[in-house]
């Protein structure tokens, strides 16, 4: 029973990781470089590959924001030829992070909208992917934790790299400020109450920082790595300075 899941999930996951590799245009929307989106919805589809099969509670919350990164990676490049599989992709995705309440995740739900992304045609509308249920800056956030509780370990990675504890990859470095350009996105369009030119500044400052590294990383072989370095520096600067306004 548990293998012939385990199996079924993996065959849809190869399929889900052909949506999201192959059908990747590049059109004016995406802010990202070109070539960067196809990499990030890979490493985000063998995330919530493991996970969903692993069912850990811990990592409930980076699994649904990582799946509402995947949704806006998606939605970011409509506009071409691929808009049915794209708008597909991101459908399931809010299905999938729907699906995992804190309390009672439906993780058997969340493997068949995994499943279900290939071949999936989605609502042409944009949707607002901070609506998604009970989703928050927490839940959001939640995506950088450790990889040893559950999360994607980007914090980590990032803070070791910019300091030289840990060889800058372009791999790793392109993952996570892809990934985090994206949260940027989600981060600027969920203001708090309060302090809320603060938050404007520091979340465009997010978009900006990480980007830069994007485009830096993309080159791969070709990164300069003491730039990435440095853009890497500029990234985790932004988010303690948030931080230091925000968090508490
Ligand atoms: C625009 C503001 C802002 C930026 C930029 C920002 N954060 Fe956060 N972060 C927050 C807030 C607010 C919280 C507290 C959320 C809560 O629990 O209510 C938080 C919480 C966190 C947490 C704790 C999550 C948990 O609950 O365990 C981590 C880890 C984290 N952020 C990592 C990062 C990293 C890494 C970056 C930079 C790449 C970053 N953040 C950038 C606002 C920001």
């Amino acid at each position: 029973m548990q293998l012939a899941w385990t199996r079924k999930v993996l065959a849809a996951v190869a399929a889900a990781a052909f949506v999201g590799v192959v059908a990747v245009p590049s059109t004016a929307k995406d802010p990202l470089p070109e070539g960067g989106a196809s990499k990030q919805q890979e490493a985000d589809l063998a995330f919530l590959k493991a996970a969903v099969e692993k069912k850990a509670k811990n990592s409930i919350d980076p699994v649904r924001t990582t799946a509402v990164l995947l949704a806006q990676s998606a939605q970011n490049q409509l506009g071409g030829a691929k808009d049915d599989e794209l708008t597909g992709l991101r459908d399931q995705m809010i299905k999938l992070a729907e699906a995992l309440d804190a309390d009672k995740p439906d993780w058997a739900a969340a493997a068949k909208a995994l499943e279900g992304a290939k071949g999936a045609k989605g609502d042409k509308k944009a949707k607002d992917l901070t609506k998604v249920k009970d989703f928050d800056i927490s839940v959001l956030m939640n995506v950088y934790k450790k990889a040893t509780r559950g999360g994607r370990g980007w914090e980590d990675d990032l803070i070791e790299m910019s300091q030289g504890k840990k060889p800058v990859t372009a791999e790793r470095a392109l993952e996570l400020a892809q990934g985090s350009h994206l949260v940027g996105q989600l981060a600027a369009a969920m203001p708090p109450d309060a302090k809320k030119k603060d938050w404007e500044k520091l979340s465009a400052d997010m978009l900006k920082t990480s980007k830069e590294a994007a485009d830096e990383a993309v080159k791969g072989d070709k990164a300069d790595k003491a730039v990435l370095k440095k853009k890497l520096e500029a990234m985790a600067a932004n988010c303690t300075a948030c931080h230091n306004v925000f968090k508490h």
